[in-house]
């Protein structure tokens, strides 16, 4: 397999924004300007927005993920929500081990790994996400850092199931940020990621992985950054709040 067989997938992570008459107002945008996409279109709602997102987007070529899932099937686990309540919603995604997550929830590469046990067990398909912090890049430990994080994460999964996985590469230093990392520094990271991948599951399994990149993706630098051989998609933040940027987005991934 080669990077031509691979689908690319656009994300979209709306964090914790549009209340339910914006995320209708939203959805009903992209179902009139995303119709017949090349890749793979996702949109990760709010847990509040699942219900109108999943309803809306019945029968289209729009997908629907959540932001992240609780290890436990259930129990006394107050504010959380299981994998398993999300698929019976029929949600399909959920992102896990955000850098947000990280920062703000004391998400750890091990509870990142009971999640994504958790949610591949329920039959959803998460995508994880990877990426340094400043200090890391400048102390020249980014792809160590990264190769933890991939492969805690990927602890205890088979390699039927890395099929349904996606890992998106998000440098925490472009988050939000408006800082994007090159295409060049996209392309190495996305490419030590595929490695990592490929020590734990072999060569055949990592060319079909799908792996993203997220960190200020907009429509002015998404054609340059998704030419590269090993970016094969963007999970994309503030631009996927936007109908006509997240559009133009996965536009050029159809390119
Ligand atoms: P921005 O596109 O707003 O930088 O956010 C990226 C991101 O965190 C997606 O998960």
């Amino acid at each position: 397999m080669n990077r031509e067989k691979r689908i690319p997938v656009i994300a979209g992570n709306w964090k914790m924004n549009c209340d339910r008459v914006k995320a209708k107002e939203l959805i009903c945008q992209l179902k009139e300007t995303i119709t017949n996409p090349v890749c793979g279109v996702v949109l990760c709602v709010p847990f509040t927005d699942l219900e109108t997102a999943v309803e809306l987007t019945k029968n289209t070529c729009l997908k629907v993920g959540a932001q992240n899932c609780h290890w436990a099937a259930s129990g006394a686990f107050t504010g959380e929500i299981s994998a398993g309540m999300l698929a019976e919603m029929g949600v399909e995604y959920v992102v896990l081990g955000h850098s947000e997550r990280r920062q703000y929830f004391g998400e750890t590469d091990e509870t990142v790994n009971q999640r994504l046990r958790a949610a591949l067990d329920a039959g959803l398909k998460p995508i994880l996400c990877v990426g340094e912090v400043l200090s890391q890049r400048e102390q020249g430990v980014t792809e160590e850092v990264v190769r933890q994080q991939v492969k805690i994460a990927l602890g205890g999964v088979t390699k039927e199931e890395m099929e349904n996985i996606i890992i998106a590469y998000e440098p925490v230093w472009a988050i939000g940020t408006g800082k994007t990392a090159t295409a060049q520094q996209a392309e190495e990271v996305c490419g030590q990621i595929r490695g990592a991948v490929a020590q734990l599951y072999g060569q055949e399994t990592a060319q079909a992985l799908v792996v993203q990149y997220g960190g200020s993706m907009k429509p002015e630098n998404a054609k340059e950054l998704l030419s590269m051989e090993n970016v094969d998609g963007g999970l994309i933040g503030g631009a996927a709040l936007k109908a006509a940027d997240f559009t133009a987005i996965t536009e050029a991934a159809n390119q």
